[in-house]
């Protein structure tokens, strides 16, 4: 059998897995986005890994303006009260990223597209670690394999969970079932420009730790 690794340029994939961004500011608000390409993004994010490869991951994609125009008000409500707590005494990146989430808030109904990620089931109150970690482990590569594939078709796209304030009201309007749980809102948009940097990241010998906690990686 043919060496698949070697068929994947690793300089390709890393630029693809650091410098795919929250997109907020550069969204495209004007340019529709075909849903054939959101489907194609999320058949590719439904080959993220998950808890006992059970499918149970679902989307639903908002274009219709008239259902965006309902929910808007619920995000932004949540939204704006959360960033304004956040954004006294808030400093450099963080600042930035206040900032930008807040131009986000603001111009969210206005975002060709909302594709949401919802799983099948709902945790019990008093659900233990490992079932947090099962169930949520089984969500969240698939988002984040969505937004890696929507930024190689030249989408932007964010990770957004304000309107999880008022999961109900939004389920309601939604059609969505009380046994299912929604996990993340990413409002999706050509992005404009055409490169983005990479942010600065602790390195990996400064947070990986060898054979024990806290016992460095390297010799320095
Ligand atoms: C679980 C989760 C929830 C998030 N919620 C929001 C949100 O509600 N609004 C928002 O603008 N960004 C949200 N983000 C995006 C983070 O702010 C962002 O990933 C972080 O600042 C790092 O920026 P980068 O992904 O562009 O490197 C969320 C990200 C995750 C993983």
């Amino acid at each position: 059998m043919a060496d698949m690794s070697k068929v994947i340029d690793v300089e390709n994939a890393d630029l693809l897995l650091t410098t795919t961004k929250q997109v907020r500011k550069r969204l495209d608000l004007n340019r529709p986005v075909p849903r054939e390409l959101l489907l194609e993004c999320i058949d590719v994010a439904s080959h993220a890994p998950m808890g006992g490869n059970q499918e149970r991951n679902r989307w639903i994609i908002v274009d219709d303006p008239a259902i965006k125009a309902q929910i808007t008000p619920i995000y932004q409500a949540y939204g704006s009260s959360y960033l304004a707590a956040r954004s006294e005494g808030a400093e450099g990146r963080q600042e930035r990223v206040i900032e930008s989430a807040s131009y986000l808030v603001d111009h969210v109904a206005d975002v060709p597209a909302w594709v949401l990620a919802l799983r099948l089931d709902r945790l019990p109150a008093d659900a233990e670690n490992f079932d947090l970690a099962s169930y949520y482990g089984s969500v969240a590569p698939g988002v984040w394999s969505f937004q890696l594939a929507a930024r190689a078709r030249g989408l932007g796209s964010a990770w957004t969970t304000f309107h999880l304030a008022r999961e109900q009201q939004v389920a309601e309007i939604l059609g969505i079932p009380a046994t299912v749980t929604q996990i993340a809102l990413l409002p999706v948009a050509y992005y404009t420009g055409d490169s983005f940097a990479p942010a600065p990241r602790r390195p990996a010998a400064e947070i990986t730790y060898l054979n024990r906690w806290k016992a460095p990686v390297t010799d320095d």
